[in-house]
């Protein structure tokens, strides 16, 4: 049977039950899981949504999506995966006449399948190419921005995107260091950074917050949640749930924003969504110990209301 934790890799989809009960899939809805990945979350709400429920499942990652579509055979055309970003989720749900969905859900950041795969450059643990593009078709690798960006430029994405206190002493260092050793490496920049930035966070690699930082800005990640943001309201039928899990306190505030003036209609045409999660939701202590990675998740829910 098909389970939402991945018999290979045993990769657990992050707060599954809150997201789930947020979301609340019924036979025969319509859902849009719009960071499908490995698809962890969508056999839930295919499973949930049964019987014919249908899904649209949408990744930037071709590699996810070659994984998410064996994993979810066994739906047959219940399920419909897309690639695509969801900064343009209208114009993908439209070519699928799949307007309006019942529900949406959003896990932010990156899979485990790109932070493991070297050859993807995510991860300073793993040696590999500098490149951490989620879409490897478009756009450019971090190796080849560090190669032509001014040290001002570089500086801004590590404070801003990365909270990184010696963002200018390691955007100098790359501008100084640049000529003279290969950077393209995810190891060279790690020992770049190493070098320049005195250990201070037990149980924390130097390098996490540069390489946070150049992932976002290299994928434009929090252009696409704003952009993301300003295109579901309509795309969600009088009652349908929005479910957004983000685990950089950057993405959850913009959430979080955006939900209160979606809510109160600041945003323009009047208030259109009701906040249904008045605190944010974390893992309890049970997925926490069994699952790092949901140590960072925060997950927030909303409902259309009728317009
Ligand atoms: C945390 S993983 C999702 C895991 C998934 N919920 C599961 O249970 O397997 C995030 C996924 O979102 C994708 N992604 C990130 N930004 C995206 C965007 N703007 N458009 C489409 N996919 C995106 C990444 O490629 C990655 O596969």
């Amino acid at each position: 049977m098909t389970t939402p934790i991945d018999a290979d890799t045993g990769h657990e989809p992050v707060l599954l039950d809150e997201a789930m009960a947020f979301l609340a899939p019924a036979a025969g809805g319509v859902y849009c899981d719009a960071t499908v990945g490995l698809g962890g979350h969508a056999v839930s709400i295919l499973q949930r949504s049964s019987p014919g429920g249908r899904l649209v499942g949408i990744d930037r990652d071709k590699e996810a999506l070659a994984r998410a579509r064996t994993r979810l055979a066994d739906f047959g055309d219940r399920a419909r995966l897309v690639h695509a970003r969801f900064g343009s989720i209208r114009a993908v749900l439209e070519s699928l006449a799949a307007l309006p969905i019942d529900g949406c859900l959003v896990d932010l950041g990156v899979s485990s399948l790109q932070l493991d795969h070297s050859e993807r450059g995510f991860s300073f643990r793993h040696g590999g190419p500098l490149d951490m593009r989620m879409d490897q078709s478009q756009g450019e690798p971090v190796g080849d921005f560090l190669r032509r960006a001014d040290a001002g430029e570089i500086e801004s994405i590590l404070r801003d995107l990365g909270e990184e206190r010696f963002a200018r002493k390691i955007a100098a260092a790359i501008v100084a260091l640049r000529g003279r050793e290969d950077l393209s490496t995810t190891s060279a920049l790690a020992a770049l950074v190493a070098r320049v930035v005195p250990s201070r966070e037990r149980n924390k690699d130097p390098a996490t917050r540069t390489f946070q930082a150049l992932r976002i800005a290299i994928n434009d990640e929090l252009g696409e949640i704003e952009r993301f943001l300003a295109e579901i309201p309509a795309c969600l039928c009088p009652g349908g749930r929005l479910v957004v899990i983000s685990f950089h306190s950057i993405e959850d505030r913009i959430v979080k924003r955006r939900f209160r003036a979606l809510a109160s209609g600041e945003a323009g045409g009047g208030p259109c969504l009701r906040v249904l999660t008045k605190h944010v939701v974390v893992a309890g202590d049970e997925e926490r110990k069994r699952n790092p990675r949901s140590r960072s998740a925060k997950l927030r829910a909303a409902e259309r209301l009728p317009s």
